[in-house]
């Protein structure tokens, strides 16, 4: 399958959001969990940018990809939580998470004002949440999918880095994450591909919105 896939635009705040209307697939997640490896994975291009370090994305960035005749749509790679940078000082360190909190609710916010009759913005296509396969139920993966949940976007949980379980890790933390998440949890691997075609599945399974 054809992908054309190129960076469009970082937002730091809801200003810096793009506004044309084109649907999107956010990915969300721990800082490391392997986001921005993700995108590069399904888009077999190194267009997003990656570390063994967390806290590697700072700002909201979005991709414009095209996937064989599907219409084009954003990948758009969020800053991770739960990452606070080994700073000197507490106040650096509070004025990064705060800075995160603002553009995630920024970009989570506008749903409220550009949608219909719903609370899922016109545009959105869904949220896709990446938890570590290795870590099943971090306390943090566990809040971020409660809150999405509640959010009213679609959502879809989805673990990463795959390869670094063993089998029988496999087995156990597949069923661990299929009870934590509420159904199956699709495992995937950058590093093998292992998942990826099933991961554009079920991208292409996110509700389209009926309005443009
Ligand atoms: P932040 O930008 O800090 O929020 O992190 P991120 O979620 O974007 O993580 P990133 O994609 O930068 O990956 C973090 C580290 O995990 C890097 O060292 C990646 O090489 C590694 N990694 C990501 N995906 C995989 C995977 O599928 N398998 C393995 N073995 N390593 C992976
Ligand atoms: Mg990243």
């Amino acid at each position: 399958m054809h992908i054309l896939a190129e960076f469009v635009t970082s937002a730091a705040d809801a200003s810096g959001l793009p506004r044309d209307g084109l649907p999107e697939v956010a990915l969300v997640g721990r800082s490391n969990v392997g986001k921005s490896t993700l995108i590069n994975g399904l888009v077999r291009q190194r267009i997003a940018r990656t570390s063994a370090e967390p806290g590697k994305t700072r700002l909201a960035n979005f991709y414009r990809v095209r996937r064989g005749t599907a219409p084009p749509m954003y990948l758009v790679d969020l800053p991770g939580y739960g990452y606070a940078r080994r700073a000197s000082g507490t106040e650096e360190r509070g004025a990064a998470a705060q800075a995160f909190a603002r553009l995630t609710e920024a970009y989570f916010s506008r749903g409220q004002t550009m949608g219909t009759d719903h609370r899922t913005p016109a545009k959105a296509l869904g949220v896709i949440l990446l938890v570590d396969s290795r870590h099943p139920g971090l306390d943090s993966d566990v809040d971020a999918w409660t809150w999405l949940k509640s959010s009213g976007w679609p959502c879809r949980v989805v673990g990463t880095k795959a390869d670094k379980l063993s089998r029988a890790e496999y087995v156990k933390h597949a069923r661990q994450l299929e009870s934590l998440f509420d159904g199956p949890v699709p495992l995937v691997s950058a590093a093998t591909g292992e998942g990826l075609e099933d991961l554009w599945k079920t991208i292409a399974s996110l509700p389209r919105p009926t309005a443009a």
